[in-house]
């Protein structure tokens, strides 16, 4: 198995962190990288936006300008198995779906979105809202047993279909759509004439994806969790000749962004038309310092090497006969594994003084990944505390939730 431990700063020993599903570790080289942008605004100033020198590891002369374009391909685009020029980093998933839905061309003659209801609220709130901006009618599948049922999504496509928005993988129940899944909804999409776009943020980085071979039209996604690129990070796959048009495009997406013309224009590139105003260029520093580990071991071994530690997770959750409601096979099992256990929330916090970090929703699942910076010993930890408690019950004199904020 991996043990990519050592390059990732861990909280204070003993703690063991599980929660790469809600911000992945940071990278050791991630000051030295900070510390290089202070040193090229410093040094630089103004012509920082021109030229800096390459912290990145890109083999060639960048500039904070063209930082998105450059970052995305020579990291995004081999993750995604995308050719160069098709994919372009961008602030936030939220920021993408707006672009995308506010291009005119899908919605020529059709209204409708499709998405299901385990899509997370960056898709599903934003379809919703769209819902009377233009004329959008949001198509939501519901889901079965807490699942994604392809063949209701796949009903629900019709000639009046512009998108096809779904999850990779699903935030709440760690379930993966396979390759096949995936390709009959193309395939069924693009015979009504529809586009697909993906949302994988929880495939980023830790499952293999190969864009092409999907043939989907749109792939975007996150660098914040298993990826390590914190926050100001996310990535978009635009398929080549696709013209995609975002009427919210911002100055930095014009075609002459310094003439500052009367009118705006398309940038003739695709992938440029989805930046906005201007780029906050310090979290580029420390965007892609935990994807070059990732990409370094190979995302196929990474991927080998969660389902590895997931298995063994699922292997101690069956001795102390805890529910699991993520999948069990490998095909449909992300890096995300979901116990249902009573009083969830107080089993959490008292798992953190435990130093075991994991976390809780609604009450009635503990969730947690063991990721490329986890030990078989971190999972050990876990269910031995967790066996402790569910025994003794201690958890469960726990007070009432310090004050703080709502991340768990
Ligand atoms: C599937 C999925 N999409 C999107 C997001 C977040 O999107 P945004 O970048 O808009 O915060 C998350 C965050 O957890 C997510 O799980």
């Amino acid at each position: 198995m991996l043990d990519l431990r050592d390059l990732y700063v861990h909280p204070p020993s003993p703690a063991v962190e599980l929660r790469a599903f809600t911000h992945g570790l940071m990278p050791r080289t991630v000051p030295e990288q900070m510390a290089g942008f202070c040193t090229d605004w410093a040094e630089r100033g103004v012509d920082a936006w021109n030229s800096v020198p390459d912290r990145w590891g890109l083999g060639h002369p960048t500039g904070w300008w063209s930082l998105p374009g450059d970052l995305a391909d020579t990291y995004v685009a081999p993750m995604l198995g995308a050719a160069p020029g098709t994919c372009i980093l961008q602030p936030n998933v939220h920021w993408t779906v707006q672009c995308l839905l506010s291009c005119d061309e899908p919605f020529d003659d059709r209204t409708d979105v499709v998405f299901t209801a385990g899509e997370f609220p960056s898709v599903r709130h934003s379809v919703q809202r769209w819902n009377g901006l233009r004329d959008v009618r949001p198509v939501e599948v519901a889901l079965e047993d807490g699942r994604v049922d392809v063949d209701a999504v796949l009903e629900a496509v019709t000639d009046r279909t512009a998108w096809v928005m779904i999850s990779h993988v699903g935030f709440a129940t760690g379930a993966v759509l396979t390759d096949d899944e995936i390709q009959r909804i193309v395939e069924v999409a693009h015979r009504h004439g529809a586009l697909v776009a993906i949302d994988g943020y929880h495939a980023t980085a830790s499952i293999p994806v190969e864009v092409e071979t999907l043939g989907v039209d749109v792939y975007f996604g996150g660098l914040l969790k298993e990826a390590s690129g914190s926050s100001g990070n996310a990535h978009l796959y635009v398929r080549s000749s696709l013209d995609l048009r975002p009427r919210l495009a911002g100055w930095f997406a014009d075609a002459d962004p310094f003439g500052f013309c009367d009118e705006p224009q398309d940038h003739p590139i695709v992938r440029r038309r989805f930046l906005a105003g201007t780029t906050a260029v310090a979290s580029m520093y420390h965007a892609v310092e935990g994807m070059r580990i990732l990409l370094d071991a190979g995302i196929p071994t990474v991927r080998q090497d969660t389902l590895a530690k997931g298995a063994h997770a699922l292997d101690r959750a069956s001795a102390l006969g805890i529910a699991v409601r993520s999948p069990r096979d490998d095909e449909r099992r992300g890096a995300m594994i979901v116990l249902e256990v009573e009083h969830a929330s107080r089993m959490a916090r008292w798992l953190k003084t435990q130093d075991v970090y994991v976390d809780a929703r609604r009450d009635e699942v503990v969730r947690f990944a063991p990721f490329v910076w986890n030990t078989v010993e971190d999972v050990d930890r876990l269910f031995d505390a967790l066996g402790r408690a569910l025994e003794s019950g201690e958890h469960l004199a726990l007070e009432a939730p310090e004050e703080g904020g709502p991340v768990t």
